[in-house]
């Protein structure tokens, strides 16, 4: 499953981030405001729990996010997203999946996984913001589930048909928020149109 968000003030965002004149100060500004826009869509279902707060009149009956939320970017770029949610849900813990994309057979090959214990049972958010053949998502969706993970929910940028089947296929249980979902991917496996390598726009590097 799937859902775009398609809100004007996400799709504004994805105009400027995707320009290829955007620098990495900016890339890095907008990465984060597009991903606290789309995790607050992700999260709308997430478990609450009622609790009664006193205010200056009267008791008010209210609700407090109820679930120890784990938050997992994918190394590299999936770092870009994280202060964005962060900011909605500063609680949450973090771990990390390290993945790379192999240059020449596009396959993902991965390098580090640091989990917290609460992944074991609990709510994973995994970050990263393309989600191109899907492979660097479903390895890392995979790392999760091998921990223990309970609910996995996946936020990224930009993807496209061909990444999103191949998630949806392997993981039917994992909801998928995007900011966009392109055309298709390029000969090279880049999404087009797309934004280019993100890692790269977000850090300043070249490869
Ligand atoms: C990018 C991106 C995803 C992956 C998507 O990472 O951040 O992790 O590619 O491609 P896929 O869906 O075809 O697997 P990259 O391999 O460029 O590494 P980086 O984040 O370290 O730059
Ligand atoms: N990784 C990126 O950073 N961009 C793409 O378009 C595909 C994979």
């Amino acid at each position: 499953m799937h859902e775009l968000i398609d809100h004007p003030c996400v799709q504004h965002k994805l105009a400027i981030i995707r320009d290829v004149e955007t620098g990495h100060k900016r890339f890095r500004e907008l990465a984060k405001e597009i991903t606290k826009f789309v995790c607050y869509e992700a999260l709308k279902n997430i478990k609450v729990k009622e609790v009664k707060v006193q205010t200056p009149i009267a008791e008010a009956t209210c609700k407090k996010i109820d679930t120890d939320l784990v938050v997992v970017p994918v190394l590299r770029a999936g770092i870009g997203m994280l202060e964005g949610i962060l900011e909605l849900v500063p609680t949450a813990r973090v771990g990390f999946v390290g993945m790379y994309r192999d240059e020449v057979t596009k396959e993902p090959v991965s390098y580090y996984e640091r989990l917290p214990t609460q992944v074991k049972g609990g709510t994973c958010i995994l970050i990263d913001p393309m989600l191109a053949t899907g492979g660097s998502t479903a390895a890392a969706i995979k790392a999760l589930k091998g921990a223990g993970a309970g609910q996995i929910v996946v936020v990224c940028i930009v993807t496209c048909p061909e990444g999103l089947e191949l998630v949806e296929q392997e993981h039917p249980d994992v909801t998928i928020y995007a900011a966009a979902i392109d055309k298709c991917l390029d000969e090279r496996k880049y999404i087009v149109p797309g934004l280019g390598d993100a890692g790269d726009r977000l850090f300043g590097t070249t490869h």
